[in-house]
């Protein structure tokens, strides 16, 4: 099997072949994501509100992060692995981004990480890169600074921060990140960072015009239920599958129908 890396992600770009991404936590979902194809697997900080309850991103820590990367590590035999660094484990200076980021490739077996952030963390991208960790860039919605933003609606609708987010994508390409992500901003927005980067530009709400497209896994297959956003396609509604398949285990339990002759020893 060939395996996916960043320069597979860029001839992707080149020849116009959209990049499929998908957030994953756990081996056995890994395990799927890759057996059926998906080109990159994120291992997102937003294992904080989908595994563990959180209402934001900030609580999760490296220790977390690192648990959930080996675990989707250990699944994948194609795909590429990438890693969020959590909140406040890169932003204090570029030493502290190395020491997280060489951490999270030593213990985890991510073959690259995401930063959340434009200018003020391209010393720390730069560091990584110089290490040899490659880096992928987040800007539009950065759930890391939810409390600075105060909401999660949609970015750089007005042309000062629309024109801050194309220099910072600009900067990050510059010092070396293999890709970006854009989070929930103008499809117009997003064709035209992705027309003037020669990096792949993946979108989560940042329309169609970009090269690839990552969903939470939750959202995308359903199991996520009150979370709907108009960027957001469900391809599954495993809530209700769940739950009515649990519900059906419950009754065949109290009506002594399970465990049946040819399910005992
Ligand atoms: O943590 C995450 O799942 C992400 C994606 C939404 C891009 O960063
Ligand atoms: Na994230």
């Amino acid at each position: 099997i060939k395996k996916v890396t960043s320069k597979t992600l860029q001839d992707m770009k080149s020849r116009g072949e959209k990049i499929s991404m998908l957030t994953a936590y756990d081996y056995s979902m890994a395990r799927i994501f890759d057996d059926a194809g998906i080109d990159a697997i994120l291992v997102g900080d937003s294992a904080a509100n989908v595994m563990a309850g959180f209402e934001t991103t900030l609580p999760i820590t490296l220790d977390h992060m690192i648990y959930h990367t080996q675990s989707v590590a250990r699944a994948v035999k194609r795909s590429m692995v990438i890693a969020d660094l959590p909140f406040g484990t890169y932003q204090g200076d570029s030493k502290q981004a190395l020491a997280s980021a060489v951490r999270m490739m030593k213990e985890s077996g991510a073959h690259a990480l995401k930063l959340e952030g434009g200018a003020e963390i391209t010393d720390a991208v730069k560091r990584l890169i110089n290490t040899g960790i490659p880096v992928m860039g987040h800007l539009g919605l950065t759930p890391q600074s939810i409390y600075k933003f105060g909401s999660y609606e949609v970015r750089a609708k007005e042309a000062q921060e629309a024109a801050t987010l194309l220099e910072n994508a600009l900067l990050l390409e510059e010092a070396g990140c293999f890709a970006i992500t854009l989070e929930k901003i103008p499809a117009a927005l997003g064709k035209e960072v992705a027309s003037k980067l020669h990096i792949p530009v993946i979108g989560i709400g940042a329309g169609r015009y970009v090269d690839g497209q990552v969903l939470v896994m939750h959202d995308m297959l359903g199991i996520s239920k009150d979370f709907a956003p108009r960027f957001l396609r469900r391809y599954l509604h495993l809530y209700e599958e769940i739950k009515n398949a649990t519900a059906n285990y419950i009754t065949d339990i109290k009506k002594q129908d399970f465990p049946g002759d040819r399910e005992q020893y």
